[in-house]
């Protein structure tokens, strides 16, 4: 049996992906709230594939108020067992200008007061997951080998260090972020792995450059140029996913 695999579409993936194709929507209520959308099932490259938009199918949530936990719960209950995600991001790494593409392999979490955590508590124990390597390896070779095969570039190793927002970082944030070895910046990253691994689920991030991060080019940031670089990145990340789709990740 294969297993079965989500996408969670960030900013930029609220239509569908191309060739998917819809079977149905569910409502999962959750111990935690509503999640962000409804699970959007159906086929890409013959698989079945679950959908959720991150932000909500019309944008409204901040990512500070997505329900995170509600959605990773939502996947698990769904028996989601693999997660790939999407997160737009500003590129602080030279190799990581607007429009492209990285596979991060560690992350920095600068977030704050979002809800971290399923084991909070009603504990029968304290528990500590391992974290040292934040997302799923063999989730990860998966995306490299579809972007190889696809002669797509792709950064194959980047620290996502991940902001609070919704505004965007000052220069001197960003220097302090390149000063720590984040290579990448967004803002939706965590706790979103972290619960993903609590459930003992796999987990990868496909980060999409938006921006050169705040102050790297001496320019103000622009929603509409940032819209404009999403969608243009968006392209190829639908490709990717659907070869990694392909390949059975
Ligand atoms: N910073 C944080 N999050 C982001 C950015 C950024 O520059 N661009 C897109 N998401």
């Amino acid at each position: 049996m294969s297993e079965l695999i989500a996408v969670i579409g960030g900013t930029g993936l609220y239509s569908m992906m191309d060739g998917f194709e819809m079977t149905r929507q569910e409502i999962v209520s959750t111990p935690y709230g509503e999640a962000s959308s409804p699970l959007v099932f159906g086929t890409l490259q013959g698989r079945e594939v679950v959908f959720i938009a991150r932000h909500g199918f019309t944008h409204r949530l901040p990512p500070h108020q997505v329900n995170y936990r509600a959605n990773i719960w939502m996947l698990k209950k769904a028996q989601v067992s693999k997660i790939l995600s999407v997160n737009a991001v500003g590129g602080i790494n030279p190799q990581c200008p607007p429009e492209s593409l990285a596979i991060p392999d560690q992350i920095i979490d600068y977030s704050y007061g979002r809800e971290h955590t399923f084991y909070a508590e009603d504990l029968e124990r304290v528990v500590h997951i391992d974290f040292t390597y934040p997302y799923t390896p063999e989730l990860r070779k998966t995306l490299l080998t579809a972007g190889e095969n696809m002669d797509l570039q792709l950064l194959q190793s980047a620290t996502y260090g991940c902001t609070q927002g919704p505004r965007l970082e000052t220069a001197a944030e960003v220097k302090k972020l390149q000063r720590d070895g984040c290579d990448l910046i967004g803002m939706t990253g965590m706790p979103e792995a972290a619960l993903a691994r609590e459930l003992s689920m796999q987990y990868a991030s496909i980060a999409i450059v938006a921006n050169w991060a705040a102050g790297l080019t001496g320019e103000e940031l622009s929603m509409e140029q940032i819209e404009l670089h999403l969608q243009h990145g968006m392209e190829k990340v639908n490709k990717l996913i659907a070869e990694t789709v392909r390949l059975g990740a």
